[in-house]
């Protein structure tokens, strides 16, 4: 990597759930994450990603936007936000944000102007008459990604039922018509907007799913969050991101774009990164793989063919707000090859987690993506091995996958508890005035997870990922090759750099000539127990 490299490259971001990270009255806010930015400089990362900020009903955690151009009150609104983007710059943290613009907000003015009759916003959106007598039956089959149908009718003013209008998620998260150029005006002035206030870049939510096919086809009853689908996916959709990299690219310096992808047919992703769109997509295969040598060593392969293809680094993220939490992921029987959402979160209640042996693991997984060429992304609580919170009350969730399930799965709340940053009890130091419940149940037992606890202990997770994340920068150079090492093992170079994870049944020996620079666990002298990694360096570098 040379040294005019653009930062994103290689950059180690932090992923902020703003209501969940720190201060407020029991909802977290944007003084608190303020407060708390000399601790993610002091982490170690190049970046902060805050998950949308906007004035939103809140149906689906902020991803149901009423107002682009604004903040949420409730988190501190636009001066906040602003005053935040300065003070992230000043200690050398780049920001990024959230943009969603697969849906508004049933809140927002123009849905509220569609439902009111005004035709020109109506076709903003997605409206279609229904199918069957009197058009009682939803225009095609598709399913939305939380449950029931995509697809709710609206009544007219007297209350007589009327047309019918799409929703990929929620109800209260109706699709936009992205062929509709009002829209794509509309977002790219957004862009600017953000741009122009200091903001370096965008995660771009559902980045897949803006354009439907024509005519809205049924999908024949193929499971759009798995399976190829007319909702997902359409060629157009690259005219829209050629559109906004001209946009990041009139900025100097150029802002950067990260995709939300998930496509059907793998050699699809690398259309979105041509050297014209999006600068990188998440690599979503480390957010359900087994902790298994053989499944990781081809989701790195996989990642990496992408990169080589396309020029982009790839993005790794071992967890993020939508899924489990990877201590308990681990924490539990290991899937052949990979699990999903569903199948994790119904092990819930049927098999006990083993926390211990999942937080063992986690550390070692810390390591394992953090040596990864590429971006590095870190979602709050991570680095300080909290696991899912799985026994909230089902009066407590608030997950739309959660009520449209009818309370069978129990959704995505349990990996957005707010962070203990200090104290033995609930709210473990989260609310600015000490007392305020927070809005989701924090469990009693992250007394030794505070921040203020691990900053304590120099063996803590904490430690670990500030020690991973600072020496990343000094010893992870070059591309990866992969080496030979016991079964088990998964073994890699990074220039003179190696990077042993044991995934193994036993602890093997560690090659000699090489001294260990970092290691996730306690080991004896010359060897990796299982379930441990380590970044090891020829004898006379890495002591700093
Ligand atoms: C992906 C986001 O990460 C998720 O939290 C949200 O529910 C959906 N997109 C819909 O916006």
């Amino acid at each position: 990597m040379t040294a005019a490299a653009p930062w994103w490259r290689t950059a180690a971001v932090y992923q902020v759930l703003p209501r969940s990270f720190a201060d407020g009255d029991g909802v977290g806010d944007l003084a608190g994450l303020r407060a708390r930015l000399p601790y993610l400089a002091g982490l170690g990362v190049d970046a902060v990603w805050v998950t949308p900020w906007y004035p939103s009903p809140m149906v689906d955690n902020g991803y149901d936007v009423a107002d682009y151009r604004d903040v949420d009150a409730a988190l501190g609104g636009l001066a906040e936000a602003e005053a935040f983007v300065r003070e992230a710059h000043g200690l050398g943290l780049r920001v990024l944000v959230d943009i969603v613009p697969n849906h508004t907000s049933d809140a927002h003015a123009w849905f509220r102007a569609a439902l009111s009759g005004d035709a020109q916003a109506r076709a903003r959106y997605l409206f279609r008459p229904g199918r069957g007598a009197d058009g009682a039956l939803p225009p095609n089959d598709w399913e939305s990604c939380f449950g029931g149908p995509s697809w709710t009718r609206t009544t007219d003013p007297d209350g007589r039922p009327e047309e019918w209008y799409l929703h990929s998620f929620a109800p209260e998260q109706p699709d936009l018509d992205w062929r509709n150029p009002e829209v794509r005006a509309e977002f790219t002035d957004v862009l600017r907007f953000w741009f122009d206030r200091g903001v370096d870049g965008f995660r771009v939510d559902v980045a897949h799913g803006l354009v439907k096919e024509q005519g809205l086809p049924d999908g024949l009853g193929r499971d759009r969050r798995t399976e190829e689908h007319p909702g997902w996916d359409q060629d157009e959709v690259h005219e829209v991101y050629r559109e906004w990299r001209q946009v990041a690219d009139s900025y100097d310096p150029p802002r950067v774009f990260v995709a939300e992808a998930w496509v059907a047919r793998p050699e699809r992703l690398p259309l979105y990164l041509r050297p014209d769109e999006l600068h990188m997509a998440f690599e979503f295969e480390p957010l359900h793989v087994a902790w298994r040598e053989g499944p990781w060593r081809r989701v790195v392969e996989r990642g990496l063919a992408t990169a080589a293809l396309t020029g982009a680094p790839s993005a790794w993220a071992l967890t993020n707000h939508d899924v489990v939490r990877q201590v308990t992921r681990y924490a539990r029987t290991q899937w052949p090859e990979r699990g999903s959402n569903e199948s994790e979160r119904a092990r819930w209640g049927t098999e006990a987690p083993d926390l211990a042996l999942g937080r063992v693991r986690a550390r070692a997984a810390a390591l394992l993506t953090t040596a990864l060429p590429g971006l590095v992304y870190v979602y709050e609580g991570e680095e300080l091995g909290l696991e899912e919170v799985e026994d909230i009350p089902a009066e407590r969730r608030l997950d739309p996958i959660h009520t449209r399930s009818g309370g069978r799965d129990p959704g995505r709340d349990g990996s957005r508890v707010p962070l203990p940053w200090s104290g033995d009890r609930p709210p473990y130091g989260f609310s600015s005035g000490g007392s305020a419940e927070p809005w989701l149940p924090q469990p009693p037992g992250w007394g030794p997870h505070t921040v203020a606890a691990q900053e304590r202990d120099p063996a803590s997770t904490l430690a670990l990922y500030r020690r991973a994340l600072a020496l990343r920068r000094e010893v992870m150079a070059g591309p990866l090759a992969w080496s030979a090492a016991p079964d088990g093992v998964l073994a890699f170079t990074r220039g003179t750099t190696a990077v042993w994870v044991n995934f193994g049944p036993a602890a093997v020996a560690l090659p000699a000539g090489l001294r260990v620079a970092l290691r996730s666990g306690p080991a004896p002298e010359g060897s990796l127990p299982v379930d441990t990694a380590a970044w090891l360096v020829p004898d006379e570098e890495g002591s700093r």
